[in-house]
């Protein structure tokens, strides 16, 4: 069973300057709710127990959402607004499930990931990058029944335009187990139009083996000098490890970039 997620929010969001130079993106309503909530409402629903946020210093905005107990107390007090009390219990229902780890400088990914090291206590959690909705259908609930079935590591996957494969880490298939899962052989980071090995790409969920992290301490940085997941994901995938590619059947959503986030809003609205 997987019981615990981890999300990495230590990023600068630079796609989404000049917000982000004073606001952290993850808190950017999107149909008038915090991103962020969208993902641990996925995270709750597919029986994750415990959450795990890498922030940053310059992201500590979004502990403070989760802690800030003196001032609804104080207004709920004065007001005594339902809306105000069922709007501070959801966050406490939040605070409940949430640690928080430090990533101070941004060095990537697989970095971020490593900073949970000490706090995984299975064989397998989950991952989820809050940039990445995913909306009509829990995509790890789904990728979770996956990681049962065939006691394998899972990515959520997507087809992408060949020309816009530089923008994801992009895989080869190894064998089809069935109409929505394949097993894969090669995973790059960012490919070239030239280099990439298919046009399917890897969005932003992951069920991952703890033993991610041996390979995650002994990385290089990669592309853009940064430390990939994906480079670690690699590392496992030459040892034999099982990765399966879940193509999944809900409606994804970019919010990392301005037009991804406008459109996210649009989308939520109308379903
Ligand atoms: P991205 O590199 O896609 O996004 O990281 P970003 O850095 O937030 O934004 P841009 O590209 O500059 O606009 C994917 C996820 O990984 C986290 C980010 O917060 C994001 O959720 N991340 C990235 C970290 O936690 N640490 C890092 O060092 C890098």
């Amino acid at each position: 069973m997987i019981k615990q997620a981890i999300i990495p929010l230590a990023g600068l969001g630079t796609r989404l300057l000049p917000l982000t130079s004073v606001f952290a993106k993850e808190l950017l309503p999107i149909n008038g709710k915090p991103g962020i909530e969208y993902i641990l409402d996925e995270c709750i629903e597919a029986g994750i127990k415990e959450i795990i946020f890498i922030i940053s210093k310059k992201k500590q905005m979004i502990k403070n959402y989760f802690y800030n107990d003196a001032f609804y107390k104080k207004i709920i007090k004065k007001k005594k607004d339902p809306r105000i009390i069922n709007e501070y219990k959801k966050i406490l229902k939040y605070k409940k499930m949430i640690k928080f780890v430090y990533q101070n400088k941004p060095l990537g990914t697989g970095d971020a990931v490593l900073k949970t090291r000490k706090f995984i206590k299975d064989k397998f959690f989950l991952m989820l990058l809050p940039d990445d909705l995913i909306i009509k259908q829990n995509c790890s609930k789904s990728m979770i029944k996956i990681h049962k079935r065939y006691a394998s590591s899972v990515m959520a996957s997507m087809k992408v335009k060949k020309n816009n494969v530089s923008r994801w880490g992009i895989y080869d298939l190894k064998k089809k187990l069935d109409k929505k899962n394949y097993l894969i052989s090669n995973v790059i980071e960012k490919p070239s139009v030239s280099k990439a090995p298919s046009d399917k790409a890897v969005i932003g969920r992951y069920i991952l083996p703890k033993e991610i992290f041996s390979k995650l301490l002994k990385l290089k940085p990669g592309k853009g000098g940064e430390i990939h997941i994906t480079d670690a994901i690699q590392s496992l995938i030459y040892e034999n490890k099982k990765f399966i590619a879940h193509i999944f059947s809900g409606k994804y959503l970019d919010c990392g970039s301005m037009n991804g986030y406008i459109k996210s809003t649009l989308e939520i609205a109308k379903s």
